[in-house]
């Protein structure tokens, strides 16, 4: 393992706390407390052992990371570092000042989330009243403080119809890039997944107006696209592939090869109060547990996708089969290829229940 190429993100969940209540949120169904996290000096130490691992990126996130009184002060210690900094937030803790703060410390990139381009099915998504307009505000502060800008839209059987609204909506904010990306399912959203995936016809649909949308935009708007996992005939190469390219910190400093390897059990996580960056990617337990491919099973062993896929998402081939270790049921060649694609149909023609939200303590 010596010649382990480094990661080439970080992502620093630096707290659990959120003014939303996303009912796909990725953070695990236990969140941590403020009391647990991480303090400023871990955070600043972490960041400079990431740089010298090689680690090129840093994604900021939560929970919400404005929700950190020290924000400004990470993002001007990772970006000393040579860190490229991504912001990724509701918007909605970050008033003009504090933004132009932030750009002054360095950061490079906000990814802003839109819950929906429609004031009530926003409210209804996020849980919270008004928040559409307030990131709005929001953009233009970005906007005007010379930051790059990410909309990153999250679709779903509730506002899936709303694609061209999204399109739209990232001109106008003269975003550079816009994410369009359908709900993944695992944790919070496989807990919701009756109330959000569409029906394969909604996707093609949605998928039909972003190719004409990304021809039309060409030059203007860099739209990329996330179908649902559930549709697919091939999985995708989650996390890059696991152990490849990303590492997480959670707020209280466990290290995982992805954002939801804690629901995995038997993996053995470290922790950064403990031990160096470099060695929990070279050494750790879960870090090993599936990289390459020589965990893989049949018919994953030997297949000509294993290094292209790294055999799909180990977390959603947990929640579906119950190992994590099988081959992931999105894949047509899996023994339960079958089922999840009965579950799928079933799950978006039945009517969607009401939504089971994130809350701390709830
Ligand atoms: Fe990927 Fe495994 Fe399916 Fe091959 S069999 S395409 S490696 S998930
Ligand atoms: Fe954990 Fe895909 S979310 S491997």
């Amino acid at each position: 393992m010596s010649t382990l190429p480094p990661p080439m993100g970080l992502l620093a969940e630096l707290t659990h706390r959120c003014p939303l209540q996303c009912p796909y949120c990725s953070n695990p169904l236990e969140l941590k407390r403020a009391s647990e996290e991480l303090d400023t000096a871990s955070w600043q130490r972490v960041f400079g052992e990431a740089a010298r691992l090689g680690i090129l990126q840093l994604h900021l996130s939560g929970g919400e990371p404005a929700a950190r009184a020290d924000l400004e002060t990470l993002v001007a210690s990772a970006s000393a570092a040579g860190l490229y900094t991504n912001l990724i937030t509701s918007g909605l803790m970050l008033d003009e000042s504090r933004i132009r703060a932030l750009a002054a410390a360095g950061l490079d990139h906000v990814q802003l989330s839109f819950q929906d381009v429609d004031a009530t099915g926003a409210d209804h998504v996020s849980g919270l009243k008004g928040s559409l307009a307030r990131k709005l505000a929001f953009a233009a502060h970005v906007r005007d403080a010379g930051l790059a800008l990410t909309v990153n839209a999250v679709v779903h059987r509730q506002n899936i119809a709303r694609v061209p609204q999204m399109i739209a909506l990232a001109l106008e904010l003269e975003a550079g890039r816009l994410e369009i990306a359908h709900v993944q399912y695992y944790g919070w959203a496989f807990a919701n997944r009756d109330a959000l995936l569409p029906t394969r016809a909604e996707v093609d649909a949605a998928t039909a107006i972003v190719t004409a949308a990304r021809e039309q935009h060409r030059g203007k708007l860099v739209i990329d696209y996330v179908t649902p996992d559930w549709y697919g005939a091939r999985p995708k190469p989650c996390m890059g592939g696991w152990g490849r390219q990303v590492m997480v910190v959670t707020p209280d400093g466990e290290v995982w090869p992805c954002h939801a390897a804690s629901t995995i059990p038997g993996l053995i996580f470290d922790n950064v109060r403990a031990k160096p960056l470099a060695e929990i990617w070279q050494h750790n337990h879960a870090f090993n547990a599936f990289r390459g491919t020589q965990w893989m099973p049949i018919p994953c062993q030997g297949c000509e996708h294993a290094e292209h896929d790294w055999g799909g998402c180990r977390c959603q081939a947990l929640a579906l089969t119950g190992n994590a270790a099988a081959t992931d049921p999105v894949c047509e060649l899996s023994p339960a290829h079958g089922a999840l694609a009965e579950m799928a149909r079933d799950a978006a023609t039945a009517s969607p229940p009401p939504f089971r939200y994130r809350r701390i303590g709830g």
